[in-house]
């Protein structure tokens, strides 16, 4: 059988890493757009691209830009994918709030660019198109549950760019018979997740501090819940939403929810010590109450967790829980990893990271 050919954008991100890996278990043919950089962006991917005798031939990386038509219509018209998943984006919300129009211009236009050139292929081949969707769309929506009839609120530069991106996948899907889904999926975090979201900042700062590398952990809102799955499951519903004969958005998420708060007190427990909090507001901070591991470079009643305004946002999302019924009906979608797992998985790794960077340190004395 021919192998599929699928172009990711993004592929250099977190979801990207991903979801190359499994489509090429899945024999497929990967072709990733990355953009320039002047420093090396490609870390969450050298394992494949190395792996050149296995996947030489399979695996392919073009420069491209979400903000470049040119680069974009140039690779898709010679590549002619049967598949093509929208994962680049200005992806942080903070950051939008700083630079709104290069946002909307990367995560709006950038889809509408793709749209436009598989629109015009059709006649030649039918493209099937992922929309990375997401959970920030629902806002403010009053309802406790967001499922794919919940309206929408959207509260941020961010999110109100990809609100965009939701509908002209919608109005391509219903104007030109285009195969375009949406996949509106609830946060997602990995070892592989960048440095600024919270979860890793979390599992990666309270293990440096665990080893003797930093002293605090500097945070913004602890009360903001949010409903957290791990992104390797993620990125595989995103493969299943195309393989429907008809194309529909799906809402994936785990149904569970847990703040801020929850998260750092469950990553503590699995590095082996206790959070106690005190004070209030800007002034509330967190510091070690039990320590179950002696080999800990912490002390009792160490202040480990300080609020910091500068990790607020001009607007937050305070509440997001998702309800993923028809996810679970029609993809056989059903969540192996709770929060504890998924912690656990982040912390083995940063854990090693820091380990290492001890050793170094040792070894440069
Ligand atoms: P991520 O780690 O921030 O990755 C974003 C990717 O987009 C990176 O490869 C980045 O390249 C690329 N990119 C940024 N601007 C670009 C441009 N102008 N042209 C081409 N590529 C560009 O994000 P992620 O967590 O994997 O998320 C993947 C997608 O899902 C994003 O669209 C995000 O908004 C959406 N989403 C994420 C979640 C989540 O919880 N993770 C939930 C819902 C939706 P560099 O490596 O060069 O920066
Ligand atoms: N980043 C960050 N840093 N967030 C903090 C911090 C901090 O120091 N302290 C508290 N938070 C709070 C934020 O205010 C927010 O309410 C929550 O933690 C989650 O923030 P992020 O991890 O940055 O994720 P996000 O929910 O804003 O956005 C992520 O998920 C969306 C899906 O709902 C991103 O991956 C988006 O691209 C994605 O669409």
């Amino acid at each position: 059988m021919k192998n599929k050919i699928a172009i990711i954008t993004g592929i250099t991100g977190q979801d990207g890493s991903y979801l190359a890996e499994l489509l090429l278990k899945k024999n497929y043919i990967v072709h990733g757009i990355r953009r320039r950089s002047s420093s090396i962006n490609t870390s969450r991917i050298d394992h494949l691209h190395d792996n050149k005798k296995i996947l030489g031939k399979k695996f392919f990386l073009h420069y491209g830009d979400l903000l470049d038509s040119i680069s974009l219509e140039k690779i898709i018209n010679k590549i002619l994918p049967d598949e093509i998943y929208n994962l680049a984006a200005q992806s942080h919300v903070k950051i939008s709030f700083d630079m709104p129009e290069y946002t909307s211009n990367v995560n709006a236009l950038g889809t509408l660019r793709i749209l436009e050139i598989i629109k015009n292929l059709s006649n030649k081949k039918r493209i099937k198109f992922y929309q990375a969707s997401t959970s920030e769309l629902f806002g403010d929506s009053v309802h406790k549950k967001k499922d794919e009839n919940t309206p929408f609120f959207p509260k941020s530069p961010y999110a109100t760019s990809k609100l965009f991106s939701y509908w002209i996948t919608k109005n391509y899907r219903e104007s030109y018979n285009l195969y375009c889904v949406n996949g509106i999926l609830f946060n997602h975090e990995s070892p592989r997740r960048g440095l600024n979201f919270v979860t890793r900042k979390i599992t990666y700062i309270l293990t440096r501090i665990s080893n003797g590398l930093e002293n605090k952990l500097e945070i913004g809102n602890l009360n903001a819940k949010r409903d957290w799955g791990h992104a390797k499951e993620y990125s595989e519903m995103m493969w299943k939403m195309l393989q429907l004969k008809k194309p529909e958005d799906f809402v994936i998420a785990t149904e569970k929810q847990f703040s801020v708060r929850n998260f750092i007190e469950l990553t503590c427990k699995e590095i082996g010590f206790q959070i106690k909090w005190k004070g209030k507001n800007l002034d509330e901070y967190g510091y070690v109450s039990r320590i179950f591991d002696e080999n800990l470079k912490i002390k009792i009643n160490q202040k480990i967790v300080v609020i910091n305004k500068r990790f607020f946002r001009p607007n937050d999302v305070e509440d997001l829980l998702g309800k993923s019924i028809k996810a679970r009906k029609k993809l056989n979608w059903k969540p192996k990893y709770n929060i504890k797992k998924l912690i656990k998985d982040m912390v083995k790794e940063d854990k090693l990271l820091a380990e290492y960077e001890v050793l170094k340190k040792k070894a440069n004395k």
